[in-house]
């Protein structure tokens, strides 16, 4: 046979990149129909471990409700214990998103972690939905049109609960909250509405997290008799915090208020000493709304257990990404058609209809409870559809 000639050379060569050209083009296709691998990256171990376990539980839910797929792509699920460890969270992110390659990632409830997390995906240019964590700066100067949140900002909840004390004629507040993003950040909205309404901040406790040593804290409040105690603590420190607080006596002398996690998938370990305790939180246990009914039966349902208000945060945050892939049949590559459905959506949530503001945080209302008989009860509207600031927030 004889030898090409050069030209021939030439046109096998093109042929053969057209050829290639259109396999990469069909891998891509194919990749659009391939699994969509959501990496959870949860606290699975810890203080924050049951929160970790509802917010998958949530997720899964709503998944299971649109028959296995979202934008068209069956889910494939690969998971992290990020054991809410700040020191560890570069390379726990790291591992979902240069070893496993996962599409979109769904994490995390600690703000410190969430933010190492928020920066790999701005880097990245991975998809990040954050069930969880309020860490403000992640729908603030860390905002990006590829991060989302299901949740609500560490100022709103805090924000809510001061509108309310001070409109209820407290003047002097004592706050204790763990040292970190979430506890400042929280005790921060808390003390700008309450000194805005008038009250006045007159000490401000902390331990770090997630120590549980509250005696001599407790000690401390005793002798301050302030009018009330403003708390951001949550899962096992939270059950920890509320029982001790009764033993130490001073419930039923000090009203104890907080955020709404200081109560939420808490009660029934903390029983009769949470009793009467009140604080602002964007979900509750009494929501005359149909989609809570329904949620609130598939979950029990589904896993033997109460939904609390981290189940509905990631049973939203399928919602959210169930919206975005609807809009790009299934391509997390198009991130602004992805961007442009989830804020120009309405989500139905268990919590009550809610919309995502400029900063990708919902704007949501924020609800006065108190605990009674073992529930979150609503007993008022502390903030309707409250908007985070979204400082510094430029996309
Ligand atoms: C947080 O670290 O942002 C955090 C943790 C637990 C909560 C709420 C916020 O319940």
């Amino acid at each position: 046979m004889k030898h090409p000639s050069k030209r021939q050379a030439l046109q096998l060569g093109l042929a053969a990149v057209a050829a290639a050209t259109l396999a990469l083009g069909a891998g891509n296709a194919l990749a659009q129909g391939a699994k969509l691998k959501v990496g959870l990256m949860l606290p699975y171990t810890g203080t924050f471990a049951a929160l970790g376990t509802a917010i998958e539980n949530g997720f899964r839910l709503h998944v299971d409700e649109l028959g296995g797929k979202l934008g068209g792509r069956e889910i494939e699920y690969v998971k992290v214990d990020d054991e809410s460890d700040p020191a560890k969270a570069t390379d726990n992110v790291n591992k979902l998103i240069k070893r496993d390659n996962v599409d979109v990632i769904v994490g995390t409830v600690h703000s410190g972690v969430a933010m190492a997390m928020a920066k790999a995906a701005k880097d990245s240019g991975t998809l990040l939905i954050v069930p969880n964590a309020g860490a403000n700066a992640v729908t603030g100067p860390m905002c990006a049109p590829n991060i989302f949140r299901s949740s609500f900002s560490n100022w709103q909840p805090g924000y809510a609960m001061g509108e309310a004390l001070a409109k209820r004629g407290a003047k002097n507040v004592v706050t204790i909250t763990w040292k970190y993003a979430a506890g400042d950040e929280s005790v921060g909205g808390f003390k700008e509405a309450f000194e805005k309404g008038g009250g006045k901040v007159v000490k401000e406790l902390s331990l770090p997290f997630p120590n549980v040593e509250f005696q001599a804290l407790l000690t401390e409040i005793a002798a301050l008799k302030p009018d009330a105690v403003y708390t951001f603590f949550a899962g096992g420190g939270a059950v920890k915090f509320v029982k001790d607080y009764a033993a130490a006596g001073l419930k039923g002398k000090i009203p104890l208020v907080g955020a709404g996690f200081l109560t939420d998938g808490t009660l029934p370990a903390q029983g009769a000493d949470a009793d009467g305790l009140l604080t602002a939180l964007h979900y509750a246990d009494s929501l005359d709304n149909p989609k809570d009914k329904a949620f609130r039966t598939a979950y029990a349902q589904a896993f033997k257990l109460q939904p609390d208000v981290y189940a509905v945060q990631g049973y939203d945050a399928a919602q959210m990404l169930a919206v975005g892939l609807a809009a790009t049949k299934g391509d997390v590559g198009k991130k602004a058609e992805f961007a442009a459905a989830v804020q120009k959506a309405t989500i139905d949530s268990p919590r009550g209809k809610f919309t995502i503001g400029k900063s990708h945080n919902p704007v949501q209302d924020m609800y006065l409870r108190q605990v009674v008989g073992g529930e979150n009860k609503v007993i008022g509207i502390a903030s309707k559809a409250l908007a985070d600031p979204g400082r510094g927030c430029r996309m």
